[in-house]
C-alpha cells in the first residue's frame, strides 16, 4: 500500500521490537505467545496513539493550525499523547475529559492526569460521561476562532480513517518483521476501544491478504456494537486508501473481559498486570492493555490456541496509567 502519499510527521523513527514472551509462554504452556512493542514508540510516554498522531497533526499542519483540541477520559494515554505532539510541534492543546465513571475526574489525579499538567496544556474541560463531545470541541473551536486562533479538532482516540492509516502501516511495519524474523504468525491479538487500531490493523492485514485473524478485546463496548463500530471504520480507511470491500466476518471484538465497566479494575486485569511484570518485566496498562491481556490469557487456558502456534500481542501502551491505579495493583 502506497502510504507514503498521505502527509506525515514522523514520531518514531524506528520499527518497534517483536520480542518472544518466553516466561509468560511457558508459564501457560499453551501456544508461543510474541508482543509487538508499541508501548516503545515515540512523544511522551509512546503508544498507539503516536502512530495515529503521525497523519492526524501533519493534517493539523497543512490546515494552518495553532492549537490541538481533543477528548478523553480522565485518564486519558490519548490526550496526554496529543499533548505531547503539540509541544513537540510548538502548538498549544486544549483537552476536554470525559468522566465516564460519575466523579471520576480528580484535579491532583497522578498518572496521565499529572502529566497533563506538567506538559503544559493549555485548558482542561471535564465533562459527564455521555455528554456531547463533539459540541463541547465544537466550543472550543469556536472560542479560539474569535481569538483569531486556529483549532484542529482530532476525535476521541484518534479514530479516524486519517489516523487508523497509522495501524495499517503497523500492520505493514509487522508483516516485513515476520518475514524478516522467520515468524510465521497464526493469530493477533489487540485491544478494542474507539476502534482506529483494531480497524487500522485490519485493512493492513487484510490489504496485504495476510491472513492471519485478529481478534480485537474490547474494553468498554458489548460485542456487537464494537465489531460494528470497527467493521464501518475499516471500511472508511480502505475507502481512503482505494481498497474494496472489508468483509464483516473479519472483525471479531470478544466482550468477556470488560467487568463493570470502562476503566473499572477486574481481578483478570489485575493479574495480567503483574504477571506480565513479574515474568517477562513489561509494564502494561489498566484499562486497556491490562484487560486485553486478561482476554488473551484466558483464551490460551481455555485452549483457544494449539500448543505451538505462534499468537501476537499488541503492546499498545498506556504504562503512565498504572500510577493512578497503584492501589489496586500493590495487593
Ligand atoms: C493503551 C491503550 N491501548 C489501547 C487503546 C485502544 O485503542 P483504540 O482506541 O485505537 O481502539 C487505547 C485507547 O485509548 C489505549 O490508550
Amino acid at each position: 500500500m502506497h502510504l507514503a502519499r498521505f502527509p506525515r510527521r514522523v514520531y518514531t523513527p524506528h520499527a518497534t521490537p517483536i520480542e518472544k514472551l518466553t516466561h509468560l509462554s511457558a508459564h501457560l504452556g499453551g501456544p508461543d505467545l510474541y508482543i509487538k512493542r508499541d508501548d516503545l514508540t515515540g512523544l511522551t510516554g509512546g503508544g498507539n496513539k503516536t502512530r495515529k498522531l503521525e497523519f492526524l497533526v501533519a493534517d493539523a499542519l497543512a490546515q494552518g493550525a495553532d492549537t490541538l483540541i481533543t477528548v478523553g477520559a480522565v485518564q486519558s494515554n490519548h490526550c496526554r499523547l496529543t499533548l505531547a505532539a503539540a509541544v513537540k510541534e510548538g502548538l498549544k492543546c486544549r483537552l476536554v475529559l470525559e468522566q465516564r465513571v460519575p466523579g471520576s475526574y480528580r484535579e491532583d489525579a497522578s498518572g496521565n492526569n499529572f502529566l497533563f499538567q506538567l506538559l503544559g496544556v493549555e485548558s482542561v474541560t471535564v465533562v459527564d460521561g455521555g455528554s456531547d463531545l463533539n459540541a463541547a470541541m465544537q466550543a472550543i473551536q469556536d472560542d479560539l476562532a474569535r481569538e483569531g486562533r486556529k483549532g484542529y479538532i482530532i476525535p476521541g482516540g484518534g479514530s479516524n480513517a486519517l489516523g487508523a492509516l497509522g495501524y495499517v502501516a503497523c500492520a505493514e511495519e509487522l508483516l516485513a518483521q515476520t518475514y524478516a524474523q522467520g515468524l510465521p504468525l497464526d493469530h493477533i491479538v489487540c485491544a478494542s476501544g474507539s476502534a482506529g487500531t483494531h480497524a487500522g490493523l485490519l485493512v493492513g492485514l487484510h490489504g496485504n491478504n495476510a491472513q492471519i485473524p485478529l481478534t480485537g478485546i474490547n474494553v468498554r463496548r458489548v460485542r456487537d456494537v464494537q465489531e460494528g463500530n470497527v467493521h464501518a471504520l475499516a471500511q472508511q480507511t480502505a475507502d481512503l486508501l482505494g481498497l474494496g470491500a472489508v468483509p464483516r466476518g473479519a472483525v471479531t471484538a470478544l466482550d468477556e473481559w470488560v467487568g463493570e465497566g470502562y476503566s473499572i479494575p477486574t481481578p483478570g486485569m489485575v493479574e495480567a498486570v503483574q504477571l506480565l511484570a513479574r515474568l517477562d518485566g513489561i509494564l502494561l496498562d489498566p484499562v486497556y492493555t491490562g484487560k486485553a491481556m486478561a482476554g488473551l490469557i484466558d483464551l490460551v487456558r481455555r485452549g483457544h490456541f494449539g500448543r505451538g502456534q505462534k499468537v501476537l500481542f499488541v503492546h499498545t501502551g498506556g504504562a503512565p496509567a498504572l500510577y493512578a491505579y497503584e492501589d489496586v495493583l500493590r495487593a
